[in-house]
């Protein structure tokens, strides 16, 4: 190892020294292997929320937060946006490679035929109370798949392995279509294998036993679209939650459960939902726009602009890029006078607003994916709700092929931070009669 392979740490105190070795990454900044300084130093190093931290190693996906970069396997995501199909990039994603016309058939037919639960999941479905957010039945049914898929299982069998991807894959859009249906008291909707992906959870979501149901085609480009941008962004909260939860060996399915209760939370998925009701607010308000941006700057109160900011992207969010065209060109075909136009007019403003306003300049805050995406997924009828669940349903391949990935990494050892520990010292147990 040459000195310019390595960073040379001093400990002022003792003066001793150690070298840590820098690892070059294919793409992106060079990352420093600290794993030798506790038994060097005696030294742990602290990284609240992992800003400059490298959880693992990975070959999935890529993001320069400063170029606003995202790829796939290292395919641009404009590139896949404009020409993929969300069941491409799921094998792309899993697999590692772009499938030839046979294997995309042959992978298209396994997740097809893989859609449906075991009956006895959908009485699951009655045990929770009608008004459930369907985020909370999703951790639930998924986890309970766990029961389901689990004697005879082996997790470092990697054929077992991608049958599971092969489950979780296929099997959310219904598990995420009966948690909307139950809460309508509308009949379960069983998968139908003669449609695509998007427009089978479609199905799902909005057709009825007494009539036919044709899913718009329009629509149906549009949640794909969406489930593209959404299957993947590295080491997020939700897939290092995936990580975290499947490093100890645990079932693949109460893995990926952990995984949505993490992607539930404002700050991560629930952004989606969270903007609208902000819009709306806004709109309500008679377009006071002014007044939630200045609440936003106001460090005394809560308040932030959902939608904004990300801990990556540090110029522009390429998803957001492609998810406002998209919503452009939505409401255009649905026609000027649709109620949803209100909304996008407002986001436009707000984002004028800020991008003009030197706190969030000097803070690089941009609209990330969560900005926009919500507006098209109203237009489509889906309820506030749901918005977080598709997500969830797009994310699922991106958690199971870092799980995945984890599995076979010869490094693979159960994941256990440390702590700087600032509570009390050793103490002598006090009666209690005598406290
Ligand atoms: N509105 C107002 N101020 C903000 C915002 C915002 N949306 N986001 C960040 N800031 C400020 C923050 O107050 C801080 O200011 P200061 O330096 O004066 O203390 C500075 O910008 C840095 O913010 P941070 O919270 O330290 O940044 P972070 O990297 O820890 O958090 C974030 C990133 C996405 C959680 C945050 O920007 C945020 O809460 N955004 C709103 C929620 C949102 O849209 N989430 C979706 C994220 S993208 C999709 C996904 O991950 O699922």
């Amino acid at each position: 190892m040459s000195k310019n392979d390595t960073v040379t740490l001093t400990d002022n105190a003792t003066g001793k020294q150690v070298e840590l070795p820098i690892l070059r990454p294919t793409c992106g900044s060079p990352t420093i292997d600290i794993s030798s300084l506790p038994k060097e130093l005696g030294y742990f190093t602290y990284d609240p929320g992992f800003v400059a931290t490298a959880s693992c190693h990975s070959n999935i996906t890529y993001l320069d937060g400063a170029k606003g970069v995202l790829e796939y396997r290292g395919y641009p995501i404009e590139q896949l946006a404009e020409k993929s199909s969300f069941i491409e990039v799921c094998y792309l994603l899993f697999h590692g490679d772009l499938p030839d016309k046979d294997q995309l058939d042959e992978f298209d037919d396994i997740i097809t035929t893989h859609t449906m639960l075991h009956e006895a999941v959908k009485r699951f479905y009655s045990g929770f109370r009608r008004d459930a957010h369907p985020m909370a039945t999703m951790v639930g049914v998924v986890g309970a798949l766990s029961a389901f898929y689990h004697h005879g299982e082996d997790i470092h069998d990697p054929k077992h392995r991608m049958i599971t991807a092969h489950r979780l894959i296929a099997k959310m859009p219904t598990i995420a279509a009966w948690s909307y249906r139950y809460t309508n008291g509308q009949p379960m909707v069983y998968p139908k294998n003669s449609l695509s992906f998007s427009a089978n959870f479609l199905h799902m979501m909005f057709s009825m036993p007494t009539e036919e149901y044709t899913p718009d085609p329009l629509f149906v480009k549009a949640l794909d679209l969406l489930l593209i941008l959404h299957a993947d962004h590295e080491q997020n909260a939700s897939t290092s939650t995936v990580r975290l939860a499947g490093s100890s060996g645990a079932n693949p399915f109460a893995a990926l459960s952990a995984g949505i209760a993490s992607l539930w939370g404002p700050a991560h998925g629930g952004a989606n939902e969270a903007v609208i009701r902000m819009l709306q607010d806004i709109v309500d308000s008679d377009n006071d726009v002014a007044h939630y941006v200045a609440r936003a700057k106001d460090k005394s109160d809560r308040f932030r602009l959902m939608g904004f900011g990300h801990r990556v992207y540090k110029n522009f969010d390429p998803r957001a890029v492609i998810i406002r065209k998209t919503c452009m060109n939505l409401l255009a075909e649905l026609g000027t006078n649709n109620k949803y136009q209100a909304l996008f007019d407002t986001a436009v403003e707000l984002e004028k607003i800020a991008l003009s306003d030197e706190y969030f300049v000097s803070r690089n805050l941009y609209p990330n994916v969560d900005f926009y995406s919500g507006i098209i997924l109203l237009a489509m009828g889906i309820p506030l709700n749901m918005f977080t669940v598709i997500f969830a349903m797009a994310r699922t391949v991106g958690w199971i092929s870092h799980w995945n990935e984890m599995i076979e990494d010869d490094d693979f050892r159960i994941g256990r931070p440390r702590q700087l520990y600032l509570g009390a010292e050793t103490r002598e147990y006090v009666d209690i009669d005598k406290r």
